[in-house]
């Protein structure tokens, strides 16, 4: 029987599993790369980060592909993860800023604050419908032709070899949430409410037979 993992699992978690985090390139760097590639960060001006977890993808976000005067903001529900991402991004210190948030309970970002939202690893372990709560968030964040960047373990793989790893995931994930940090296959793009997003890049991305899906949304 599957149970929810709550904003408050996920904390504990994530304040006790930090290092741990830092080593998931193996399966997410592929992904990322592609959202990178997909995502036009060259022209923004502010990126907010949903699980911004050790600061990893701003770091290479500010260090190769924004543009010199672009912001940060890294928004995370984990302390422990906030305290590592502020020590990785303190070359960037002055463009960059940290609050810890939970994503369920809405986002401390002004309406039309920023033109880029990102959220890799986070959606696939929000409890219930809270990730239509954020997808809500992103909207009203992002000013019209602003870009979302999504990625997430899916269910929606290709090909045997990672359908049988995504099916696995997911029964590990309905016995022992806890096991795989909360995290469990879903589907990125259904999020998409026709009215609210025009979709630029969708794909699935497998590495070492762990699928990612990857999702560009233009808000409309
Ligand atoms: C699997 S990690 C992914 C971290 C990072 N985005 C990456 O791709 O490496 C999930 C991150 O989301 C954060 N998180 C989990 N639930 C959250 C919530 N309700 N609100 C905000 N952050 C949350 C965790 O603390 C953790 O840093």
């Amino acid at each position: 029987m599957s149970r929810d993992f709550s904003p408050d699992d996920a904390r504990r978690y994530y304040d006790c599993h930090v290092a741990l985090q830092d080593r998931q390139g193996w399966y997410e760097d592929a992904a990322l790369a592609a959202l990178t590639a997909a995502g036009d960060f060259g022209t923004a001006a502010t990126v907010v980060e949903l699980g911004c977890g050790t600061g990893r993808f701003a770091e290479l976000l500010l260090a190769r592909h924004l543009n010199e005067e672009a912001r940060y903001v890294g928004l995370d529900i984990s302390g422990a993860m906030l305290d590592r991402a502020a020590q990785r991004l303190a070359p960037f210190a002055g463009r960059v800023q940290l609050v810890q948030a939970d994503g369920t309970r809405g986002l401390p970002v002004r309406t039309g604050g920023a033109d880029r939202f990102v959220a890799t690893y986070v959606m696939d372990l929000l409890p219930g419908d809270a990730a239509d709560v954020v997808m809500a968030e992103a909207h009203r964040i992002l000013p019209a032709g602003g870009l979302l960047s999504a990625a997430s373990l899916t269910r929606a793989s290709r090909g045997l070899r990672a359908g049988l790893v995504a099916r696995l995931w997911a029964a590990i994930h309905r016995l022992a949430p806890g096991s795989v940090g909360g995290c469990r296959p879903v589907r990125l793009a259904p999020l998409l409410r026709p009215a609210d997003w025009d979709p630029v890049h969708h794909d699935v991305v497998t590495s070492f037979s762990v699928p990612s899906e990857v999702l560009v949304a233009r808000r409309r």
